[in-house]
């Protein structure tokens, strides 16, 4: 790994890992999963999936239990709601979830974080 200007961080040569299937992806529910000691969780939105931290900022809940509607994510506890395409939160623009790459093979849904 290299990179001309020192303020760009490349990315990471951590690997892909299986977070679940496609078709239990599309039945509606989001999939959640641990990778690398990361919780995350992965949604499908408008034929696209996008995989972002599978806990709450606000008090740890459980966010692959959540809604979606739209490309905004509530989070089943209390409610608070998240920008899945920026990550930050509607209710506290201070906290913005992590988002990471999603790669589909086959049925297999991968994360990488
Ligand atoms: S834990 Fe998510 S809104 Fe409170």
């Amino acid at each position: 790994m290299s990179t001309q200007d020192s303020n760009v961080l490349i990315a990471t040569s951590r690997a892909f890992q299986r977070v679940g299937s496609l078709s239990e992806l599309r039945s509606g529910k989001p999939v959640g999963a641990i990778v690398e000691g990361k919780e995350v969780a992965v949604f499908a939105v408008d034929e696209e999936f996008i995989a972002t931290a599978g806990i709450c900022p606000h008090a740890d809940g459980p966010l692959h239990e959540g809604e979606v509607e739209g490309r905004l994510l509530t989070c089943p506890w209390h409610g608070w709601q998240f920008n899945l395409d920026s990550g930050i939160c509607e209710d506290d623009p201070c906290l913005t979830l992590a988002r990471y790459e999603v790669r589909i093979e086959g049925d297999d849904i991968l994360v990488r974080v």
